[in-house]
């Protein structure tokens, strides 16, 4: 067999997720929460490039970059690190992160990139990594990790990091209302674990709608379904969402969701004309930073380059 050639360089493309319906369990004793939920990837993309250096260095371009740390609490950082234990090879790498998925805006971005340095790794190393070896190391860098590689549409249980694929007919059109500054993930949880003393307490989870409305392809039905229990506690960290979620509604969106623990805004719309009108118009809304248009689903972390 010829020598695999050597490679200098590699680029990976990882979607951003929403969370088409998400229920948050009781807070366990390790500080997590058991979720049961529906992730989504949606076209829109951070790339990390890996190229050999003489050290490891992470560097981060496009929107909100100096919002995004670079040194080792970034998860791509991390992912580098645990990449270089599990394998023994050098991590001396520079780490190019561009962003296109809102920072801090319960879309999965940190969690993404990790997921991309991963991929990336394996790849400039030929080192042949399973899925599920690579699902593993995932789950120990973040929740949302072990999706950002599967990608597609898939039940999440126990953190986040139990999958089943969610087999489907449906492609949708999402617009995402991304707004001034994040919200801490620990703390809309917390938020949530606050209201649940005082307030209504922990429901039981059901997904066979959302599930239904998925096998179904079935635009209008997914939009009845969208559920997320960390919607109102991110709502009541960040009131102005209420307004925006009203806007979709009147623009006849099929379903309007905060996207995670928030604070962006996933709208389910009936095509791309209609994304766009929906996109124009909240982002005439003071509060709404910038609106993006997706579609969904799309892959996890892919290999797009390598040189
Ligand atoms: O796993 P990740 O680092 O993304 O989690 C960030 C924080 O979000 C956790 O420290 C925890 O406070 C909260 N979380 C949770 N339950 C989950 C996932 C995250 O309470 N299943």
């Amino acid at each position: 067999m010829p020598a695999r050639p050597t490679v200098d360089s590699v680029t990976v493309r990882v979607p951003a997720k929403i969370n088409l319906y998400l229920a948050v369990g009781p807070l366990r004793p390790d500080g997590f929460h058991d979720l049961t939920t529906v992730f989504h990837a949606v076209g829109l993309y951070d790339e990390i490039t890996v190229t050999r250096a003489d050290a490891l260095n992470v560097r981060v371009e496009g929107e909100s970059a100096a919002d995004v740390p670079t040194d080792e609490t970034n998860l791509a950082h991390r992912a580098v690190t645990a990449m270089g234990k599990l394998s023994g090879r050098d991590i001396s790498l520079d780490v190019l992160i561009r962003k296109g998925i809102p920072v801090a805006g319960g879309c999965a971005g940190g969690s993404a990139d990790a997921a991309a340095a991963l991929v990336a790794c394996d790849e400039l190393w030929g080192l042949g990594l399973s899925r599920q070896e690579l699902a593993d190391v995932a789950i120990g860098l973040g929740s949302d990790v072990p999706f950002c590689l599967h990608g597609g549409t898939a039940l999440g249980r126990g953190r986040g990091e139990l999958l089943t694929p969610v087999l489907g007919a449906g492609h949708y059109w999402w617009v995402l209302a991304l707004v001034e500054g994040g919200l801490s993930t620990p703390e809309v949880f917390a938020e949530l674990d606050r209201r649940r003393e005082t307030g209504p307490h922990l429901m039981e989870s059901d997904t066979s709608t959302v599930l239904s409305a998925l096998r179904q392809g079935s635009g209008p039905a997914l939009g009845r379904a969208l559920s997320n229990d960390l919607q109102a506690p991110a709502m009541g960290l960040r009131p102005e969402l209420r307004g925006l979620l009203q806007i979709g509604a009147e623009l006849g969106a099929l379903g309007g969701v905060v996207s995670g623990s928030g604070p962006t805004l996933a709208f389910l719309v009936k095509d791309e004309p209609h994304a766009a009108r929906v996109a124009s118009a909240l982002t005439q809304d003071p509060a709404c930073r910038v609106a993006r248009v997706a579609e969904g689903p799309v892959p996890g972390a892919r290999v797009v380059r390598a040189a």
